[in-house]
Protein backbone atom coordinates (compact mmCIF):
# COMPACT_ATOMS: atom_id res chain seq x y z
CA UNK A 1 0.00 0.00 0.00
CA UNK A 2 1.25 3.33 -0.73
CA UNK A 3 2.43 5.63 2.38
CA UNK A 4 0.23 8.47 2.75
CA UNK A 5 2.37 11.48 1.47
CA UNK A 6 3.06 14.02 4.22
CA UNK A 7 4.26 17.77 3.46
CA UNK A 8 5.54 20.47 5.49
CA UNK A 9 4.97 22.97 2.85
CA UNK A 10 7.98 24.08 1.96
CA UNK A 11 9.78 25.05 -0.73
CA UNK A 12 10.54 21.76 -2.58
CA UNK A 13 7.53 20.51 -1.71
CA UNK A 14 5.28 18.44 -4.46
CA UNK A 15 2.91 20.46 -6.10
CA UNK A 16 -0.05 17.43 -5.71
CA UNK A 17 0.42 17.17 -1.78
CA UNK A 18 -1.95 19.04 0.45
CA UNK A 19 0.44 20.79 3.22
CA UNK A 20 -0.84 20.65 6.43
CA UNK A 21 -0.93 24.19 6.98
CA UNK A 22 -3.54 24.47 4.14
CA UNK A 23 -5.33 21.57 5.24
CA UNK A 24 -6.08 23.36 8.77
CA UNK A 25 -6.37 26.93 7.15
CA UNK A 26 -8.87 25.08 4.76
CA UNK A 27 -10.66 23.77 7.39
CA UNK A 28 -11.26 26.91 9.34
CA UNK A 29 -12.35 28.57 6.43
CA UNK A 30 -15.16 25.93 6.01
CA UNK A 31 -15.85 26.03 9.65
CA UNK A 32 -16.11 29.46 9.90
CA UNK A 33 -18.58 29.55 6.59
CA UNK A 34 -20.83 26.60 7.92
CA UNK A 35 -20.90 28.93 11.51
CA UNK A 36 -21.72 32.18 9.29
CA UNK A 37 -24.29 30.23 7.16
CA UNK A 38 -25.82 27.99 10.12
CA UNK A 39 -26.28 31.76 12.42
CA UNK A 40 -27.97 33.55 9.43
CA UNK A 41 -30.55 30.38 8.81
CA UNK A 42 -31.25 30.35 12.33
CA UNK A 43 -31.88 34.41 12.95
CA UNK A 44 -33.61 34.20 9.28
CA UNK A 45 -35.73 31.66 11.08
CA UNK A 46 -36.48 33.42 14.55
CA UNK A 47 -37.60 36.43 12.50
CA UNK A 48 -39.53 34.61 10.32
CA UNK A 49 -41.46 32.82 13.67
CA UNK A 50 -41.41 35.55 15.63
CA UNK A 51 -42.44 38.41 13.03
CA UNK A 52 -40.31 40.59 14.24
CA UNK A 53 -37.41 43.28 13.40
CA UNK A 54 -33.96 42.24 14.55
CA UNK A 55 -33.07 45.62 16.35
CA UNK A 56 -29.61 46.94 17.20
CA UNK A 57 -26.96 46.62 18.35
CA UNK A 58 -26.93 50.45 18.76
CA UNK A 59 -29.36 51.56 21.21
CA UNK A 60 -33.54 51.14 20.60
CA UNK A 61 -36.05 53.88 21.65
CA UNK A 62 -37.37 52.32 24.90
CA UNK A 63 -41.03 53.32 26.17
CA UNK A 64 -42.83 51.93 29.65
CA UNK A 65 -44.45 52.82 32.99
CA UNK A 66 -41.99 53.28 35.77
CA UNK A 67 -43.50 54.12 39.16
CA UNK A 68 -46.85 55.26 37.52
CA UNK A 69 -45.12 57.40 35.26
CA UNK A 70 -44.70 57.10 31.58
CA UNK A 71 -40.92 57.16 30.48
CA UNK A 72 -38.85 56.96 27.60
CA UNK A 73 -35.23 56.25 27.11
CA UNK A 74 -33.16 54.12 24.60
CA UNK A 75 -31.52 50.95 25.44
CA UNK A 76 -29.39 48.64 24.11
CA UNK A 77 -30.36 45.01 23.18
CA UNK A 78 -28.02 43.38 25.25
CA UNK A 79 -28.43 45.87 28.42
CA UNK A 80 -30.80 44.35 31.23
CA UNK A 81 -33.40 46.08 32.70
CA UNK A 82 -31.59 46.03 36.42
CA UNK A 83 -28.94 48.26 34.14
CA UNK A 84 -31.22 50.67 32.52
CA UNK A 85 -32.80 51.58 36.03
CA UNK A 86 -29.94 51.76 37.61
CA UNK A 87 -27.65 53.75 35.08
CA UNK A 88 -30.15 55.63 33.14
CA UNK A 89 -32.74 56.35 35.82
CA UNK A 90 -30.89 56.34 38.77
CA UNK A 91 -33.28 54.29 40.55
CA UNK A 92 -30.30 52.18 42.28
CA UNK A 93 -32.52 50.54 45.46
CA UNK A 94 -32.72 47.40 43.18
CA UNK A 95 -29.24 45.72 43.65
CA UNK A 96 -26.58 44.14 41.52
CA UNK A 97 -25.72 41.11 44.21
CA UNK A 98 -24.99 38.26 41.98
CA UNK A 99 -26.16 39.16 38.00
CA UNK A 100 -27.63 35.66 37.18
CA UNK A 101 -30.96 35.21 38.78
CA UNK A 102 -29.78 33.62 42.29
CA UNK A 103 -29.73 36.52 45.55
CA UNK A 104 -32.79 38.17 44.23
CA UNK A 105 -31.52 41.81 45.11
CA UNK A 106 -32.33 43.11 41.88
CA UNK A 107 -36.37 42.30 42.30
CA UNK A 108 -38.98 44.39 40.72
CA UNK A 109 -42.33 44.00 39.95
CA UNK A 110 -43.11 43.83 36.35
CA UNK A 111 -46.90 44.33 35.66
CA UNK A 112 -47.13 43.44 39.74
CA UNK A 113 -45.17 40.42 39.42
CA UNK A 114 -41.88 39.90 41.09
CA UNK A 115 -39.00 39.49 38.80
CA UNK A 116 -35.34 39.26 39.10
CA UNK A 117 -34.22 42.70 36.57
CA UNK A 118 -31.02 40.97 36.07
CA UNK A 119 -32.19 38.35 34.00
CA UNK A 120 -34.78 40.21 32.19
CA UNK A 121 -33.57 42.43 28.63
CA UNK A 122 -34.60 46.33 29.16
CA UNK A 123 -36.47 46.46 25.51
CA UNK A 124 -38.60 43.34 26.94
CA UNK A 125 -40.56 45.80 29.08
CA UNK A 126 -41.31 47.84 26.44
CA UNK A 127 -45.20 48.87 27.13
CA UNK A 128 -44.93 47.49 30.51
CA UNK A 129 -45.61 48.59 34.15
CA UNK A 130 -42.50 48.62 36.09
CA UNK A 131 -41.87 49.38 39.97
CA UNK A 132 -39.46 49.86 42.03
CA UNK A 133 -38.76 50.38 45.58
CA UNK A 134 -38.38 53.86 44.93
CA UNK A 135 -42.03 54.01 43.80
CA UNK A 136 -43.22 52.73 47.49
CA UNK A 137 -42.84 55.80 48.96
CA UNK A 138 -43.46 58.27 46.60
CA UNK A 139 -46.56 59.55 49.35
CA UNK A 140 -43.68 60.63 51.57
CA UNK A 141 -43.90 58.17 53.61
CA UNK A 142 -42.92 54.42 54.25
CA UNK A 143 -45.37 51.76 52.97
CA UNK A 144 -46.89 49.59 55.33
CA UNK A 145 -44.26 47.15 54.09
CA UNK A 146 -41.73 49.04 54.56
CA UNK A 147 -42.69 50.33 57.88
CA UNK A 148 -42.86 46.60 59.26
CA UNK A 149 -39.73 46.40 58.02
CA UNK A 150 -38.27 48.97 59.91
CA UNK A 151 -40.31 48.15 63.00
CA UNK A 152 -39.39 44.48 62.96
CA UNK A 153 -35.71 45.02 62.17
CA UNK A 154 -35.71 43.37 59.24
CA UNK A 155 -32.25 44.05 57.75
CA UNK A 156 -28.73 45.16 58.94
CA UNK A 157 -26.62 46.05 55.30
CA UNK A 158 -30.08 46.26 53.81
CA UNK A 159 -28.59 45.05 50.99
CA UNK A 160 -31.30 42.59 49.96
CA UNK A 161 -33.96 44.65 51.75
CA UNK A 162 -35.47 46.58 48.55
CA UNK A 163 -35.96 43.13 46.84
CA UNK A 164 -37.47 41.30 49.89
CA UNK A 165 -40.00 44.04 50.19
CA UNK A 166 -40.48 44.00 46.48
CA UNK A 167 -41.89 40.18 46.40
CA UNK A 168 -43.61 41.04 50.09
CA UNK A 169 -45.65 44.18 48.39
CA UNK A 170 -46.24 41.97 45.42
CA UNK A 171 -47.36 38.98 47.61
CA UNK A 172 -49.92 40.86 49.89
CA UNK A 173 -51.86 42.67 47.00
CA UNK A 174 -52.12 39.15 45.89
CA UNK A 175 -52.91 37.49 49.43
CA UNK A 176 -53.33 40.34 51.78
CA UNK A 177 -53.75 37.39 54.63
CA UNK A 178 -50.69 34.89 53.60
CA UNK A 179 -49.93 31.85 56.00
CA UNK A 180 -46.29 31.39 57.45
CA UNK A 181 -45.68 29.42 54.56
CA UNK A 182 -46.76 30.99 51.82
CA UNK A 183 -44.90 34.09 52.79
CA UNK A 184 -41.94 31.73 53.21
CA UNK A 185 -42.13 30.35 50.00
CA UNK A 186 -42.64 34.02 48.15
CA UNK A 187 -39.34 34.74 49.90
CA UNK A 188 -37.66 31.56 48.96
CA UNK A 189 -36.07 33.72 45.91
CA UNK A 190 -33.98 36.32 47.86
CA UNK A 191 -31.00 35.53 49.96
CA UNK A 192 -30.28 37.47 53.15
CA UNK A 193 -26.36 36.83 53.27
CA UNK A 194 -26.82 38.49 57.12
CA UNK A 195 -29.00 36.45 58.83
CA UNK A 196 -32.19 38.49 58.99
CA UNK A 197 -34.76 35.89 57.90
CA UNK A 198 -36.59 35.24 60.65
CA UNK A 199 -36.93 38.90 61.29
CA UNK A 200 -37.85 39.33 57.92
CA UNK A 201 -40.71 36.92 57.54
CA UNK A 202 -41.85 38.01 60.84
CA UNK A 203 -42.38 41.57 59.23
CA UNK A 204 -43.86 40.64 55.92
CA UNK A 205 -46.72 38.79 58.33
CA UNK A 206 -46.75 41.88 60.50
CA UNK A 207 -47.49 44.17 57.56
CA UNK A 208 -50.35 41.61 56.81
CA UNK A 209 -51.66 42.01 60.78
CA UNK A 210 -50.98 38.46 60.60
CA UNK A 211 -49.96 36.69 63.82
CA UNK A 212 -46.67 34.88 63.52
CA UNK A 213 -44.94 31.58 64.94
CA UNK A 214 -41.42 32.88 64.02
CA UNK A 215 -38.57 33.07 66.05
CA UNK A 216 -35.77 34.95 65.28
CA UNK A 217 -32.15 34.21 66.36
CA UNK A 218 -32.08 36.80 69.12
CA UNK A 219 -35.36 35.22 70.56
CA UNK A 220 -34.22 31.90 70.34
CA UNK A 221 -31.12 32.90 72.77
CA UNK A 222 -33.03 34.56 74.74
CA UNK A 223 -35.34 31.89 75.29
CA UNK A 224 -32.09 29.52 76.03
CA UNK A 225 -30.92 31.68 78.39
CA UNK A 226 -33.82 32.57 80.38
S1 LIG B 1 -28.66 40.30 41.10
FE1 LIG B 1 -30.43 39.53 40.15
S2 LIG B 1 -30.90 37.72 41.24
FE2 LIG B 1 -29.01 38.39 42.10
S1 LIG C 1 -29.62 42.59 55.49
FE1 LIG C 1 -27.65 42.24 54.66
S2 LIG C 1 -27.98 40.83 53.07
FE2 LIG C 1 -29.89 40.98 54.03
Amino acid sequence: MKPIERSSGGAGAPAHVVSRRAFLRGLGTAAVTAAATSTAAVAAEMEKAGGEATVGPGEVPLEFVLNGKPVRTAAEPRETLLDVLRARFGLTGAKEGCDRGTCGACTVLLDGKPIYACMRLALEVAGASIETIEGQSLAGGLSPVQAAFVKHDALQCGFCTPGFVMTTTALLRANPTPTEAEVRRACSGHLCRCGSQPHIIRAALAAAGVATTTTSTADSLRHDHA
